[in-house]
């Protein structure tokens, strides 16, 4: 399946995909359009106004954030097509942020055997990584993204106007994937996000980003659709980033996705500098940027434990070993790169402190 991407900032973008969906390929398509409350009210009115083709389009609304990515919720949407007699022709649209793509992907990859769908995404973590790659999932017991398919989206259209209105939160929570992706491929536009003083206001800046993470992302999922390799690197910050969200959730203090990145970069890249010689000068530049938003918090032993509970049951774990992505050098990603607990106590420990 060949994505179609489309990004323009400003409506334009969504004439582009009327054009799409004029095409042969959408003849006789149904559309259904998932919405959470928030998209239904600010954004499904600019989409439809701008793209003739979703006039008649029907709606699906589901609950914002993480509550809706649920078997149960999944089951609804699965009835409500089979209800309105959906047809392999349908095409699901998924507009909102990360929630939203994961579960109207899923929703998509098995209602009969599969059918296509096409992401708008309306936040900066979905404009910059959870739209793009077409990994689609729901939880289960609140452990995240434990069932799910990879199935690619037939489009990706972004308009980054859609963030005019963003809180800060909502920035820090794609903000971090931004600095991952930029640790990955690309030390000059690494340097000048340091540059800029005051970033969260910043978000010309940020919204200019977009492309080079799209691009990027883009280039390492055509390679490695399935994550058997390369695509792997896509998951630095994230070994430590997602036990460390999981920690907070379980103790009734949850942060951002975004920022449990942000610290699990700063885990990774402190091991980075320990097993992979990679520059202090690095490790100390992104501390100062992560401080931009917020301070680690002091952790106990006791909590570095239950991180690491957490991280046994990565799925990204092989043969009982915690593996990880560290970094060379900016642009030089390893991995597989195997920790003992030690490391991950020693890591968790002293970040806190820095
Ligand atoms: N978010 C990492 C990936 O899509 O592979």
């Amino acid at each position: 399946m060949n994505t179609k991407y489309i990004i323009h900032s400003s409506n334009r973008a969504f004439s582009s995909l009327d054009k799409v969906l004029s095409g042969k390929a959408y003849n006789d398509a149904r559309y259904f359009i998932l919405c959470d409350e928030n998209t239904y009210n600010h954004c499904l009115p600019i989409l439809i106004s701008h793209t003739s083709r979703l006039q008649e389009s029907e709606f699906l609304e589901v609950p914002v954030g993480e509550e809706a990515k649920t078997i149960d919720v999944a089951m609804q949407l699965w009835k409500t097509l089979l209800d309105s007699n959906a047809d392999r022709k349908s095409v699901i649209i998924n507009l909102g942020g990360g929630c939203i793509s994961d579960l109207g992907g899923f929703v998509a990859s098995a209602y009969k055997r599969g059918i296509r769908y096409i992401n708008i995404p309306t936040s900066l973590i979905g404009m910059v990584d959870a739209s793009i790659g077409g990994k689609t999932a729901v939880n289960i017991d609140n452990i995240k993204n434990q069932i799910g398919y990879i199935h690619q989206p037939s489009a990706v259209v972004i308009n980054p106007d859609f963030l005019n209105t963003l809180s800060e939160k909502d920035v820090v929570s794609g903000y971090f994937e931004i600095v991952k992706t930029l640790l990955l491929c690309d030390k000059s536009a690494f340097q000048s996000l340091l540059e800029n003083s005051d970033v969260s206001d910043d978000i010309q800046a940020i919204k200019k980003m977009i492309p080079l993470c799209v691009d990027f992302k883009k280039s390492v999922v055509d390679v490695d659709p399935t994550e058997l390799s390369i695509r792997r690197i896509l998951n630095l910050g994230h070994t430590f980033g997602h036990a460390i969200e999981s920690f907070f959730i379980d103790n009734g203090d949850a942060i951002s996705h975004g920022l449990a990145v942000g610290y699990g970069l700063l885990c990774e890249l402190y091991l980075s500098v320990k097993k992979l010689g990679l520059s202090d000068s690095i490790l100390k530049e992104y501390c100062g940027l992560l401080r931009r938003f917020s301070a680690f918090p002091r952790l106990s032993l006791r909590d570095t434990e239950q991180i690491l509970k957490f991280m046994r049951s990565d799925k990204k774990n092989a043969d009982g070993n915690i593996l990880c992505v560290l970094l060379q050098d900016i642009g030089e990603p390893v991995i597989d790169i195997a920790l003992d607990e030690l490391e991950v106590r020693d890591a968790l420990l002293a970040v806190s402190k820095l």
